[in-house]
């Protein structure tokens, strides 16, 4: 069994730690070449993160307070709905703070740093993607007794946050979802023809199940970072309308 910090203890990082970051970090800085969105790479630079050095949360949240006043937190596992959305709510992303094995590059169980620190935190520097972002923290602690909204906000959330796709300002596809960002088998397959991008519509999205256990057959794809930051009174507005 693996052994989750619950803090972050930079000391314990090993060498096998530092050689899997650089390890996933170059593949998939090579792999997300021309199909990333441009806003990732961005935020990357100003978020300082580089493929020799894991990052250091304290020095991550110096720069994500310094452009939104976001802060990530480390927790050793996924967080449960309620305790995700209150942190949502309260600004702060959880994040897990330890690596996948050598043995495990390419098969994982459940989010490791590299997801949650590489493929997340960057665009908290972002306010478009953070306003958007936050409005779903405010509104399921609004709701979070309704079952029905908070399913509706999941889905949100796993159609943006995860897997959303947005149009460059030259037309083309481009990923900004964390789970294809940290994931070589779907960069490739969120963007081919294989699967099916719908435009970005909040009310379709509130109706669409999703599954977690597979590469994802649908996407939505957003025409700019500007369209999410302008939902937000939408997103609630549709949350009310019942199927
Ligand atoms: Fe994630």
């Amino acid at each position: 069994m693996r052994t989750k910090p619950v803090q972050q203890v930079y000391d314990d990082y090993t060498a096998e730690d530092f050689a899997v970051w650089k390890i996933l970090y170059d593949r998939q800085m090579e792999n997300l070449k021309g199909k990333v969105a441009d806003e990732f790479l961005v935020a990357l630079n100003k978020i300082g993160f580089s493929n020799d050095r894991i990052p250091e949360f304290k020095e991550v949240n110096r720069r994500l307070e310094s452009h939104t006043g976001w802060n990530l937190i480390t927790v050793p596992n996924i967080s449960p709905p309620r305790e995700f959305f209150q942190r949502l709510y309260e600004k702060k992303f959880t994040a897990t703070c330890w690596l996948r094995k050598m043995s495990e590059l390419d098969y994982l169980e459940e989010p490791d740093m590299f997801h949650d620190v590489f493929a997340h935190a960057p665009l908290l520097t972002n306010t478009d993607y953070t306003d958007f972002f936050h409005q779903i923290g405010v509104l399921a602690m609004k709701y979070i007794d309704d079952d029905e909204v908070i399913l509706k906000l999941q889905r949100l959330y796993w159609f943006t946050i995860e897997f959303g796709l947005v149009r460059s300002e030259a037309g083309e596809l481009r990923i900004y979802g964390a789970g294809i960002i940290s994931s070589k088998g779907e960069t490739e397959h969120a963007l081919g023809n294989k699967s099916t991008k719908h435009d970005f519509d909040i009310r379709r999205i509130y109706q669409h199940d999703f599954r977690t256990d597979i590469i994802q057959e649908e996407y939505y794809v957003i025409d700019s970072f500007r369209q999410l930051a302008a939902s937000l009174e939408e997103i609630e507005e549709a949350l009310l309308v019942k199927a």
